[in-house]
């Protein structure tokens, strides 16, 4: 399962680069929104930065403006994947752009029926929202599930990008549910790698080491 930053922070994702196990970035309109600057040049910074996809959602939400608006993002950088709402005019969008070699996100998903819908427009990838079903009382995790079953029994080949990720645990489910990817917020990441036995342990073993007085050769 790939790891994506979920973000449009150059500051974090540099940061989360540096670790070496990020393939890619989601943005959205909220996460851009927050960021000083413009935002083609925000845009065109992050591909630089994380060398692989980068989804950048259209705001246009008739078929000919997301059309115009998906193929002038996706000329900004090679890594641009076009991020499109499940809408009627959405799907109609994905597919011109998918026919045309666009790399298309399909986001807002919530059921997988639309997940399945995406895919025969032609999306590389679904995004279900996990975080927000589980925030209204249902099972995010089970929709990714769903999905992932489906695309196995029909060999269909978009990937499935578990997202709106809320903790870690929302990262060991989307694994073991079988997601392709799963797109993370920051303050998740630093969490992800935290336990307090951990920090207990590396104490006692610095400070045996300590009290020994030995060293390493150098
Ligand atoms: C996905 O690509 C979206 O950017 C994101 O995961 C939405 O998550 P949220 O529910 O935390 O806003």
């Amino acid at each position: 399962m790939k790891f994506f930053v979920d973000t449009a922070s150059r500051k974090e994702i540099k940061r989360l680069v540096e670790w070496g196990i990020i393939d890619g970035v989601t943005t959205n309109p909220s996460l851009l929104s927050r960021e000083e600057g413009k935002p083609e040049e925000i845009i065109r910074d992050i591909c630089e930065i994380v060398g692989g996809p980068v989804s950048v959602e259209v705001v246009a939400t008739d078929y000919e403006n997301m059309v115009k608006e998906g193929r002038r993002l996706a000329s900004l950088h090679e890594h641009v994947v076009i991020k499109i709402p499940l809408t009627e005019d959405g799907i109609k969008a994905m597919k011109t752009l998918s026919d045309e070699g666009i790399r298309i996100n399909a986001t807002l998903i919530f059921n997988p029926i639309q997940a399945l819908v995406a895919a025969r427009a032609g999306a590389t990838y679904v995004s279900p929202f996990v975080g927000r079903l589980d925030d209204i009382g249902h099972d995010g995790m089970q929709i990714v599930k769903q999905i992932v079953d489906i695309f196995t029994i029909h060999e269909i080949e978009t990937k499935v990008l578990a997202a709106s990720i809320r903790h870690p645990r929302h990262v060991l489910l989307a694994a073991l549910a079988g997601a392709d990817i799963v797109t993370i917020p920051p303050a998740v990441f630093d969490k992800m790698i935290r336990h307090p036995l951990t920090d207990v342990g590396l104490e006692k073993f610095l400070s045996d080491w300590k009290k020994a007085s030995k060293s390493f050769d150098s």
